[in-house]
């Protein structure tokens, strides 16, 4: 483990929608139920294809991770495509590596990974991850583990709050951050242990797409604009997020910190995933890319 508390700088990897999945041959008939059944039917059309080559991939950022001296990852969810507990025990097996230290990788879940309506989808997302599911400040938690804090060093502090739910309806595939999360998450931000430290924020849903609108009603985060308005007291820091499949970022007026989206790190042709670099409360993001075998830069 890197000497944190030591380092002058923080080097993190964000990635984020890596829709492991299992071949459609191995799910038994059981499963083929309500929203998972149509899920399954639009992978048969050809969703698959697009994350044929996630392990060989998520090797990759193994390396990275390596080569890149990285002290913190962070993944914004969407480790599955059908949320099935064989689909969250192989990506966590993928992901595994990049989990040491375990208070070294901040994780949310997606949609995917919840995505039918279970009383235990939630229960099996935490019983895969708990080990890197540590809270440092565990009294603002106002359900399940969220919202998480983590302290890192002296100098950062990462808040990863829940927006994924079951979704009933198979058109819908929106988000939706509790109140009492929100209510949280503003107290977090004016705890002293948080208020001087550079915050990353972390969400599955987007609050906004690349080109500064909110996403479609049945897609996106519905109350975005409340959670955009509780981050505004933030002067230094970032809200990373991933579910939409393109990577970008973009800063907004009247927020101090930019919103960064991960995309996916394995659909083919739209692969991609950031490194951080915080020094000084300053952060510099370098955006990477796919080229085949490797992660390199998107701007060299
Ligand atoms: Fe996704
Ligand atoms: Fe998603």
């Amino acid at each position: 483990m890197s000497d944190i508390e030591n380092k002058k700088s923080l080097r993190v990897l964000h990635f984020s929608d890596i829709h492991v999945g299992i071949q459609i041959r191995h799910m038994g008939w059981k499963r083929w139920f309500s929203k998972r059944a149509v899920g399954a039917i639009n992978l048969l059309r050809g969703r698959a294809r697009y994350f044929d080559e996630v392990e060989e991939k998520i090797a990759a950022i193994v390396r990275l991770k390596e080569e890149q001296n990285i002290d913190l990852v962070i993944n914004t969810g969407d480790y599955t495509a059908l949320g099935l507990e064989t689909e969250l025990e192989l990506a966590k097996s993928f992901v595994e590596p990049l989990m040491t230290p375990p208070q070294r990788y901040l994780t949310v879940p997606g949609n995917h990974d919840i995505y039918v309506h279970e009383g235990n989808s939630h229960y099996r997302f935490s019983e895969q991850f708990c080990s890197v599911l540590q809270n440092d400040l565990p009294e603002y938690c106002r359900g399940g583990h969220w919202p998480l804090v983590r302290l890192v060093g002296e100098n950062v502090a990462v808040v990863a709050v829940n927006s994924s739910r079951p979704n009933p309806w198979p058109w819908r595939s929106d988000g939706e951050i509790p109140s009492e999360q929100l209510e949280a998450l503003s107290e977090i931000l004016a705890d002293a242990r948080v208020k001087d430290r550079f915050v990353f924020i972390i969400t599955h849903y987007a609050p906004r797409l690349a080109n500064g609108e909110p996403d479609k009603k049945l897609h996106g985060l519905i109350n975005a604009d409340a959670f955009l308005e509780r981050c505004k007291v933030l002067q230094k820091g970032a809200i990373l997020f991933g579910h939409i499949h393109k990577t970008y970022q973009i800063d907004m007026k009247g927020l101090s910190v930019p919103l960064i989206c991960a995309g996916s790190a394995t659909m083919e042709g739209h692969e991609g995933l950031w490194i951080y670099e915080v020094e000084e409360r300053v952060l510099r993001s370098k955006q990477m890319k796919w080229n085949g075998s490797a992660y390199v830069s998107a701007h060299p």
